[in-house]
Order: structure tokens, then C-alpha cells, then sequence
């Protein structure tokens, strides 16, 4: 294992990215550890990270300099570096302003983290202060006109250091060092991939489970499906699920869920049917917060009911994923909209947790969960909110208006499949605003629904922009919205980005 200590830098996932990319397990953690909680951890490497601090700020972040004692091979990248400059015994000088962007080093001989690359390569540098004089046990590995010591190393020591940033793609041959690093210098071997995951989460999850018993909230999108599958591999029947249909599903979405995990995998699930408790709560409620809050919450009392029925359970499972953890740790930012996630934990519920995913990335939970053979129907599923239809119905929520969403959605996504775009669209859906226009059908006056068509690239979900869907697809779409779905007679696209405009309408 390579630990990745975080020091603030907005790249530190990704370094611990790029070594999972070479097979070599990797995690991030707090620069707090302390040198002997690191070596109980036994990483193969340490590799201090970037940070937007000066090593010369009264409240910069630091390590616990022990380890550096521990006989572990150390990379400092950036900020990471001018830590390690500095316990060396080498000088940094605090600079007035920032170096931004792509640069051009100069190798000097042999350097092992370069080994095979150009003695002039472009690196990508985001750093104020800068290492002028390494340590006297360190050699200069590269220069920059702007940076005299754009590299170091101690290579006895096996501690190496970068002022530059080798996990950013810009870096020509960032990915080469990083792999350098992990197999040259701390002899990982290589050999981590999600098969061996699951064989390791299996054993681990037996071995704390014993024979009690596992309650998990599943709502069929992918983080809790792949928690399911993979607690079910080892725990088989000690698991139960819980499916709460809230009547805000999409077309089909219960018995999808119910045919894939009660059929085909054979897991006990408990579908809840609460379709009339949810839609009596929102009734003449049309504010949006409002609705948001009572799905929330009445999620919750379900669950509860639920849970209360069932004997000696000791444990719940969540998705919780490895980037809910990091972010967790940032500031808060503002409500802008307050997100309920099914399966969130009701706060009087004295269970332990059991988090499965936690360490993996998004794309690596997609891959456990084709490995678990999930269909990549769910594998794939694009992001679907808890309060689920509700916030997609402007105002109240009426069971007219929901199948009306329900059945436009529905032709919008077996269009969008037709024309291959379901990967490279992020997030598709439609919306239902309160208003009503003027309309002609076979001669005669209509007055009805507008439906609106959201379609959105993303990343993260963070900020997106509008798909932007071939008109042909878009004319097909329209026509069988109005010809199939009773009530609509106008069909309007979205052309708003992320921001100014959210991606959900409510
Ligand atoms: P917005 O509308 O805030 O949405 O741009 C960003 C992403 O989050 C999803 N979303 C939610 N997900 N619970 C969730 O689990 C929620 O309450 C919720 N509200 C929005 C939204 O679909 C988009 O993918």
C-alpha cells in the first residue's frame, strides 16, 4: 500500500488515482497520522502531497516529522518537498508570487524517477515558494530557469522529492515517475485489482460479521446495489434489503429492482409499498425545500417501521464511497439545495456501520459491481436523486402530473439509448413545470401540459453543461412525447448550464 498524506492540494485524489491506475493499492489520508499510526499501517511508500500553504505560514499544515525516521521511501511532491527540504536541513524561499503552468526541466544524470524519459521534459508547477538549496545528503535531479531545484533525491535513503506536480496529466511524464516511484523505488508488486478486492472485502466482511445480521437501505441506484451484491456474495441470506418504493420512481424502476435482486440473485428483500403515505405528505405542498424535507424524512419513519420489525439485526450497510469521505472533510459549502440520500442513517438507530466502499473511487465501483455481475443497466444507472419525482413535478404533486413525467421520461430514455448517447449523456431526464399552453390537435383546441427535456454532461454533478442532442433525435423525441403522453402538447429543451441554473429544476 502507498499512503498519500494530504496536505490541501486540489490533486491529491488524483495521485492516489494514478497508483491505483499502475495495480498498486493506494489510500489518502490526514497529514495528522502520526508516524506510529503509519507504521502499524506498513505502507510500502509515503508520498507527502502538494498544499495551498507556505512551509513558512504560522498555521501550515505539518507532519509528524517521525516519519522520516520509519526507513519508509518518501516522495514529496510540491509543498511535500519543501517539508522534506526543510527537516533535511536544506532553504526554502518564500515567494511574493505564484509560478502557474506548464515549465520545461533539465534533467541532470541518472535520476531513477526519470529513468527512460528526455533529458528536457514539460512538467506542470502550481507552487509560491521553492527549495534553493537541497539538503547536503540530497543530489539536484532536474532545474527549471525559474526553479533551481525543480527535483532532489537521496536515493540511499530512498526519499525523493518534485516541485512539480507528476499526477496532473499535464505533466508529460508525471505517470512514468509516479510508476517510478512505486515499483523502482518501494518494489510494490503490482498486483491489486478488484478481483482481489472483492476476495478481500468478502473475508473481511465474514470475519466481522460472524453470523449476526445486515440491513441495507436499497434504493437500486448504484452505490447501494454494489453494496448489496458484494454483502450478499459473503454473507448470503445474513443480509436483508430494504426497498422503499415512495411512488416517485421512474417507469418500471420497483419491479426492475425486485426482478434483479430478489430474482436473479436470490437476496431477501423486503419491498415496501408507501406510495400513498409519501403522496398524502406532499399533497398541497408545492414548495420545493418543503418537499425535499418531508421525502426525507418520511423516508426515514419507513425505514424505521421496517427495521423495527426485524429481529437482531446488528448491523446497516451503506454506499458510502471514498470520495464522500475526503469531501466530507472540506468546508461546508452553501445549502443550495438540501439533498436527501435514500439510505441515509436514521440518527436514533443503534446499528454498526459496515461501509464496503469506502475506499474506491466511482469508476471502481462500477467495475466490483460488473464483477459481481450486476447488469449494466444498474451498473451504468445515471444519477437519480432521493426525493426522486417529486422535485421533477414543479409545485404539488399530483399522481396525474407524476405519470405524465414518468411516461415522457421513459420514451426520453429508450430514445436516448436507441441513439447510443445513454454514456455520454450524464444525466437525462424530464420535467414537469406548472404550466399549461395552447395547443392544435386534429383541428381542434388543446390546452395542456408543457413537458421540459433535461440533458446534461457532467463529471461530477458539481457543474455541467447542456447536451447538446442532435435535432433529429430531439424531433423524434418531442413527437412521441406529444403523441403518446395524454396532456402534453409542447415539448421545450433546456439550454442552461450548471451554474447559473442547477441541474434538477427544483
Ligand atoms: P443539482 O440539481 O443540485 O443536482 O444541480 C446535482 C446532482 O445531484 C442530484 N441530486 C440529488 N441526489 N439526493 C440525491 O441523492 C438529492 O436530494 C438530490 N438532489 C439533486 C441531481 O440529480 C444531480 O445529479
Amino acid at each position: 500500500m502507498i499512503l498519500v498524506l494530504d496536505f490541501g492540494s486540489q490533486y491529491n485524489q488524483l495521485i492516489t488515482r494514478r497508483i491505483r491506475e499502475h495495480g498498486v493499492y493506494s489510500e489518502l489520508h490526514s497529514h495528522k497520522l502520526t508516524a506510529e499510526t503509519i507504521k502499524e499501517m506498513n505502507p510500502q511508500g509515503i508520498i507527502l502531497s502538494g498544499g495551498p500553504h507556505s512551509v513558512y505560514d504560522e498555521n501550515s499544515f505539518r507532519c509528524d516529522e517521525g516519519i522520516f525516521d520509519l526507513g519508509i521511501p518518501v516522495l514529496g511532491i510540491c509543498y511535500g518537498m519543501q517539508l522534506m527540504a526543510l527537516h533535511y536541513g536544506g532553504k526554502v524561499e518564500k515567494a511574493e508570487n505564484r509560478e502557474y503552468g506548464k515549465a520545461l526541466i533539465d534533467l541532470q544524470d541518472g535520476p531513477i524517477l526519470f529513468n527512460d524519459t528526455p533529458s528536457n521534459q514539460t512538467v506542470w508547477m502550481s507552487h509560491g515558494d521553492k527549495v534553493i538549496e537541497a539538503p547536503s545528503s540530497f543530489q539536484v535531479d532536474a532545474t527549471s530557469p525559474s526553479t533551481p531545484i525543480a527535483a532532489m533525491s537521496d536515493p540511499d535513503n530512498k526519499l525523493y522529492g518534485v516541485q512539480f506536480h507528476p499526477e496532473v496529466r499535464n505533466s508529460e511524464y508525471g505517470n512514468h515517475l509516479l510508476k517510478q516511484f512505486v515499483f523502482e523505488v518501494c518494489e510494490c508488486d503490482g498486483e491489486w485489482t478488484i478481483e482481489n478486492f472483492i476476495d478481500m472485502e468478502v473475508e473481511k466482511i465474514r470475519n466481522k460479521v460472524g453470523d449476526r445480521k445486515v440491513l441495507c437501505a436499497l434504493s437500486g441506484g448504484v452505490d447501494s446495489s454494489v453494496v448489496a451484491a458484494l454483502i450478499h456474495k459473503a454473507i448470503g441470506d445474513q443480509l436483508t434489503c430494504i426497498f422503499v418504493d415512495h411512488g416517485l420512481l421512474r417507469k418500471d424502476e420497483g419491479n426492475d429492482v425486485t426482478k434483479i435482486f430478489s430474482e436473479d440473485f436470490n437476496m431477501n428483500i423486503i419491498m415496501v409499498d408507501a406510495k400513498d403515505r409519501f403522496l398524502s405528505k406532499l399533497k398541497g405542498v408545492d414548495d420545493p425545500e418543503k418537499k425535499r424535507k418531508i421525502i426525507g424524512n418520511e423516508f426515514i419513519y419507513v425505514f424505521d417501521d421496517e427495521a423495527d420489525k426485524l429481529k437482531d439485526i446488528d448491523f446497516l450497510a451503506q454506499g458510502t464511497l471514498y470520495t464522500d469521505i475526503i469531501e466530507s472533510g472540506t468546508e461546508t459549502a452553501h445549502t443550495i439545495k438540501s439533498h436527501h440520500n435514500v439510505g441515509g442513517l436514521p440518527e436514533n438507530m443503534q446499528f454498526e456501520l459496515i461501509e464496503p466502499l469506502n475506499t474506491l473511487f466511482k469508476d471502481e465501483v462500477r467495475e466490483l459491481g460488473s464483477q459481481l455481475g450486476l447488469p449494466d443497466r444498474v451498473v451504468w444507472r445515471q444519477p437519480f436523486p432521493g426525493p426522486g419525482l417529486a422535485i421533477r413535478v414543479l409545485g404539488e404533486v399530483t399522481e396525474e402530473k407524476l405519470e405524465i413525467v414518468r411516461e415522457s421520461d421513459a420514451i426520453l430514455r429508450e430514445e436516448i439509448a436507441a441513439a447510443g448517447l445513454d454514456r455520454d449523456i450524464w444525466q437525462y431526464f424530464t420535467v414537469l413545470p406548472d404550466i399549461r399552453s395552447v395547443g392544435v390537435m386534429g383541428d381542434a383546441r388543446t390546452y395542456d401540459y408543457t413537458i421540459g427535456i433535461r440533458a446534461v454532461t457532467s463529471i461530477d454533478g458539481m457543474t455541467s453543461d447542456w447536451a447538446r442532442i442532435p435535432w433529429e433525435i430531439l424531433e423524434k423525441i418531442s413527437t412521441r412525447m406529444v403523441n403518446d403522453v395524454e396532456h402534453i402538447n409542447r415539448v421545450v429543451y433546456d439550454v442552461t448550464s450548471k451554474p447559473p441554473a442547477t441541474i434538477e429544476w427544483e
